[in-house]
C-alpha cells in the first residue's frame, strides 16, 4: 500500500517492518475521536482560508460518512494503513477525491494522536467516574441499611473494637469519592488542545487554536508545541488514579473474600456471582472479587509501563510513544469493568448479620478499651487504666470469662476505681453508640457520613466531562 510519506523512499516498506510498526490493530479505538478532531481541523482550515467554504463542507460531509462507516465496522483497517489516522484520511479521500489531500494541511500525526488521546481520555474519564459513582451509591445505600449492625472491627486482622457494618461500608465509599476526584482532577489538567502544534515546531498557517479548542469543547490550548506532541504526563495521572482505585477495589475484595470463608462466615455470595470447582462438588468460590484483586497487577503494571516508556525520551515526538495506548486502554477497560462488577456483586451479597453480631458478643475482650474508658471517667490516667484492664484481660483469659461478666467483687481485685455495675455498662451497643465524635462508628454518625457522601457525589456529578 502506498504510504502517506512514500515520496522520499526508493523501496517499499519490508512487510516485516510494516507488521512490526503498525498500530491500527489497537489504535482503531481512537477512530471516533480522530474523526472528531479532523472535523475541528477542517473548520480551522476554513477559518484560515486554506479551504473554501465549499471545500470545507465537502470534507465535513465526507467525514460524517467516514464516521458512519466506522460505526458500522466498515472502515477498512488494513495493516498497511499503519494507523487509524491514515485509515480515516484514506477513507475520506476515497469518498471526496483529491480534495481529501487538503485535510492534513498544517497537521502532523504527532499533534493529531495527542489530540485523539485526550478526546478519548475525556470519554474514558466520564465512563470511569459514572461507574465509580454507581458503586459509591450502592455502598451508601447498603451502609444506611446496615448502620445498626454490629460486628467486630479489626486491626492486624485481630479483633479490636465493635464497629457497625454501615461504618465499614461507608469507609470504602469515602475512598472511592477521592478516587473519582482524582480522575476528574487528572482530566482537568488534560483539558487542553495539542492540535495546531504540527510535528513539533508549530505551524506556518494562521490557525486560531483557541477557536479549534472551542470546536472540540476543550478548555484551553497547550502553549508549547514541543510539550504538546511529546508529553504524556496527563495519562500518567490517569493511570495513577486508576491504580489507586484498583488498589481500593482490591482491598474491598480482600475483605469480601475473607468474610466469605467458613472461618469468618460474615457473608454469603449470591449464587449468580460465585463460581464452582470442576473437581470439588461442594465448592462455591469468590472468583469475581479474586479477579478484581488480581487485576491490580496489570493496572499497576500499566502505570509503571507508561512511566518506563517516557523516562528516557528526548524531545519531542518519538515512535516509542505509540506504546502508550496499550496501557491507557487496558487500565480504562479494567478499572471501569471492575467498578461495575463490584457494584453488582455487592448489590447481591447477603451479610450474615446475626453471626457478625454474635462473634462481637462472645468475644471475651472486645470491650477492653471501653472498660479502660470507664476508669478514665473516674479520673484514672489512661496509661494506668490500660494496665489495670490488661490485668483483668489476663485474668479472663485464664478463667475463660468475658470482661463484661466480671462481678464488682472480682473487679475490685484490679482497682477500687471501678464504679458499681461496670460489667453492666459494657455492651457492644453502648460501645458503638458512644463513638459520637466526628468520624466515629455510631449509627447516628454513619447517617451523618452518608449525608456528607451524598454531597460529595453531587459535586462529582457536576464535574463530569461531557463527551
Ligand atoms: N501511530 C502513531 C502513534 O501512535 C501515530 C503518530 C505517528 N507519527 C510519526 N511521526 N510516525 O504515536
Amino acid at each position: 500500500m502506498k504510504k502517506t510519506w512514500g515520496g522520499r523512499f526508493k523501496k517499499p516498506t519490508d512487510p516485516r517492518v510494516e507488521a512490526f510498526t503498525e498500530s491500527i490493530s489497537f489504535d482503531y479505538r481512537l477512530g471516533f475521536f480522530d474523526i472528531q478532531g479532523s472535523e475541528a481541523h477542517v473548520r480551522t482550515l476554513m477559518d484560515a482560508k486554506l479551504l473554501s467554504s465549499n471545500e470545507g463542507k465537502k470534507l465535513l460531509l465526507g467525514l460524517s460518512k467516514v464516521r458512519r462507516l466506522f460505526e458500522k465496522g466498515k472502515l477498512p483497517l488494513d495493516k498497511g494503513l499503519e494507523d487509524i489516522h491514515t485509515a480515516v484520511e484514506k477513507a475520506l479521500t476515497n469518498l471526496v477525491g483529491s480534495l481529501g489531500g487538503k485535510l492534513h494541511t498544517g497537521r502532523s500525526r504527532n499533534d493529531q494522536v495527542a489530540t485523539d488521546l485526550r478526546l478519548y481520555l475525556r470519554h474514558a474519564t466520564r465512563k470511569m467516574t459514572e461507574a465509580g459513582l454507581h458503586l459509591i451509591e450502592v455502598l451508601s445505600k447498603l451502609a444506611l441499611r446496615k448502620k445498626d449492625i454490629i460486628m467486630p472491627g479489626y486491626t492486624h486482622l485481630q479483633r479490636a473494637m465493635p464497629v457497625t457494618l454501615g461504618h465499614h461500608l461507608a469507609a470504602y465509599a469515602f475512598m472511592f469519592t477521592r478516587d473519582m476526584d482524582r480522575f476528574l482532577a487528572a482530566w482537568d489538567r488534560a483539558d487542553s488542545l495539542p492540535l495546531g502544534s504540527g510535528a513539533l515546531a508549530g505551524t506556518n498557517h494562521p490557525f486560531n487554536r483557541l477557536k479549534t479548542a472551542k470546536y472540540l469543547r476543550l478548555k484551553g490550548v497547550l502553549e508549547n508545541s514541543l510539550d504538546a506532541v511529546s508529553d504524556r504526563d496527563v495519562f500518567v495521572d490517569f493511570l495513577a488514579a486508576s491504580s489507586i482505585t484498583q488498589m481500593h477495589l482490591s482491598r474491598l475484595s480482600e475483605d469480601l473474600i475473607l468474610w466469605a470463608t467458613s472461618e469468618f462466615n460474615f457473608l454469603t455470595i449470591d449464587d449468580a456471582f460465585a463460581t464452582g470447582s470442576s473437581l470439588m462438588p461442594q465448592k462455591k468460590n469468590p472468583d469475581v472479587v479474586e479477579l478484581i484483586r488480581g487485576k491490580s497487577g496489570r493496572v499497576f503494571a500499566n502505570l509503571i509501563g507508561l512511566l518506563t516508556v517516557l523516562k528516557g525520551l528526548p524531545l519531542s515526538y518519538n515512535r516509542d510513544l505509540q506504546e502508550d495506548k496499550h496501557f491507557i486502554f487496558d487500565s480504562a477497560d479494567t478499572v471501569t469493568s471492575s467498578l461495575q462488577i463490584m457494584a453488582a456483586f455487592l448489590d447481591h451479597v447477603k451479610f450474615n448479620e446475626d453471626h457478625m453480631g454474635s462473634v462481637a458478643e462472645i468475644d471475651f475482650a472486645l470491650l477492653a478499651t471501653d472498660m479502660a474508658d470507664i476508669l478514665v471517667q473516674q479520673g484514672v490516667p489512661f496509661r494506668t487504666a490500660h494496665e489495670i484492664v490488661g490485668e483483668a484481660v489476663q485474668y479472663c483469659a485464664e478463667n475463660e470469662k468475658r470482661l463484661r461478666d466480671l462481678s464488682d467483687l472480682e473487679l475490685q481485685k484490679f482497682s477500687d476505681k471501678f464504679p458499681a455495675g461496670t460489667g453492666k455498662l459494657l455492651s457492644t451497643r453502648n460501645s458503638v453508640d458512644q463513638k459520637k465524635a466526628i468520624g466515629g462508628t455510631s449509627p447516628d454518625n454513619v447517617v451523618k457520613q452518608l449525608k456528607i457522601l451524598k454531597g460529595l457525589v453531587q459535586k462529582i456529578k457536576k464535574r463530569l466531562p461531557k463527551n
